[in-house]
């Protein structure tokens, strides 16, 4: 119902009256009053006066399963969509739902438990970001797995665009400071995989970010000067995520190697590989076909593969 009534407002150029709206809708003036003060609690504003009605002023970007299928060309990723306004973190929600069928997506308003790498936190305000989880699933031994976050990471810097890049493995920055974080989980037993959770946060809408985090993080709005609408950033993504994982799929990492390399800022750079208890320096010098990073250093040539060790520029973050 508040739905019916906010496409009725949308629709209407200036005031329209309860009268009117309670007519088209089939519920009393007083019901459609309960309704707009819920749309008014959910960021929209609405004036209303005596004798003319309602008119919409201002609708909040607000994420909607309808808008993000508007844009989606996907056959499977994105296709079935899973809204929460708020959860602890979309990784555990598309765990708990592993039955969906493949390319179920998992999207929260607000993340109350964010999880990021390695143990760490994710700060997922309300309104401005991204956070969400695909859930996956491909017939691929478990070994490749950490492959798909490669393909994520190309697929959100092909939809971000901004001239984002790849910290190697799957970090997407921008200018040295990180947009987006990818955290991919999974369920398998030695020689098969039963679902993996590709959970995906992107900074969109930020303004600012807390003191601890204004120096590594940066958002769309804060690099581009202009606020998007996250429906069809998340539509763009799941479009580019279907596009490379096919392809990955029918053709193995091979395929997408050559334009994951041109988009990795890794590349070319020195860089600290930290293993547990030591840490060794560096150049990264490519990517191979199993997605590992290769780095030349004193003592020779060592593969890395992701998930096992961190990687740190030696000039700052990238
Ligand atoms: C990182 O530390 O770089 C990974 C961050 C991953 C954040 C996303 S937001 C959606 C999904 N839910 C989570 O709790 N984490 C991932």
């Amino acid at each position: 119902m508040k739905k019916k009534i906010l496409n009725i407002l949308k629709n209407t150029d200036g005031y329209i009256s309860g009268e009117k709206i309670s007519e088209q809708v089939g519920i009393s003036r007083a019901a459609i009053w309960k309704h707009i003060n819920k749309l008014k609690q959910d960021g929209y504003e609405i004036e209303s006066f005596t004798h003319k009605g309602y008119h919409l002023v201002f609708s909040p970007d607000i994420i909607t399963a309808e808008d993000i299928q508007n844009g989606l060309n996907t056959e499977f990723i994105g296709r079935n969509i899973f809204m929460y306004d708020k959860t602890d973190t979309t990784n555990e929600r598309a765990k708990a739902k592993s039955n969906a069928p493949d390319g179920s997506l998992f999207i929260a308003e607000v993340q109350t438990c964010g999880k990021g790498s390695r143990g760490r936190g994710w700060q997922s305000p309300k309104g401005t970001g991204i956070w969400h989880s695909v859930l996956l699933k491909p017939d691929i031994p478990p070994m490749e797995v950490s492959q798909i976050t490669l393909i994520a990471g190309l697929a959100v810097c092909k939809a971000v665009g901004l001239n984002s890049m790849i910290k190697w493995p799957n970090d997407i920055v921008i200018n040295g400071k990180k947009i987006c974080g990818i955290l991919t989980e999974m369920s398998a037993e030695i020689n098969m995989i039963h679902y993996i959770v590709c959970g995906i946060g992107i900074n969109v809408n930020m303004e600012t970010f807390e003191d601890n985090l204004s120096d590594k993080a940066t958002s769309m709005y804060i690099e581009s000067g202009k606020k998007y609408p996250r429906s069809v950033i998340i539509a763009r993504l799941m479009n580019e995520f279907e596009y490379y994982y096919k392809k990955f799929l029918d053709n193995g990492l091979s395929a997408i190697l050559d334009e994951y390399k041109e988009h990795c800022v890794t590349l070319g750079r020195d860089v600290n590989v930290i293993f547990n208890k030591e840490t060794v320096s560096g150049k990264a010098v490519d990517v191979d076909e199993n997605g590992s990073l290769v780095v030349e250093t004193s003592g020779g040539i060592i593969r890395v593969t992701s998930g096992e060790v961190s990687v740190r520029g030696i000039y700052g973050y990238v």
